[in-house]
């Protein structure tokens, strides 16, 4: 089965770390889309085992996304990045986002998920991972190189 979000090289920042990270996210979202997908031919007996393993992926995702952004934020004050007060509101925005609207969708659905929200999570992630964390690995380029 094809990957949901499937990785590519030129998402690569260059910081090991965030890299890992951001692979490991990639993984957490692929895991719960798949789990959602396979949910859909299980019988209602088996719905509760199936809403307890989604809640598992789910506290999964949102524990890796704060963790992420909290070790991007410290790297962020250690090197002096410009940027880092509007990165640490897009941050907080991120994980709200990430609770209200993504984790109950997935609570509400479950068995029966709406492929907007997919795409949707999906958007986050590569908006976050590309968009985003490029100018700060731009940045740390730069003043590496001086
Ligand atoms: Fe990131």
């Amino acid at each position: 089965m094809e990957e949901f979000i499937s990785w590519r090289d030129d998402w690569r920042l260059g910081i090991q770390l965030l890299d890992e990270q951001h692979r490991l996210l990639a993984d957490c979202i692929n895991r719960l889309v798949q789990q959602c997908s396979c949910a859909e031919d299980v019988a209602e007996k088996d719905r509760e085992e199936v809403r307890r393993r989604l809640g598992e992926l789910l506290d999964e995702l949102y524990g890796k996304a704060k963790q992420h952004f909290k070790n991007e934020e410290a790297l962020m004050q250690e090197r002096g990045y410009p940027g880092y007060a509007s990165h640490l509101r897009e941050h907080v925005m991120l994980l709200a986002e990430l609770k209200s609207t993504f984790i109950t969708k997935f609570e509400q659905g479950c068995c029966h998920m709406d492929p907007a929200v997919f795409k949707a999570l999906k958007s986050w992630f590569i908006v976050h991972v590309i968009r985003s964390d490029r100018e700060f690995a731009d940045f740390i380029r730069k003043h590496d190189q001086r």
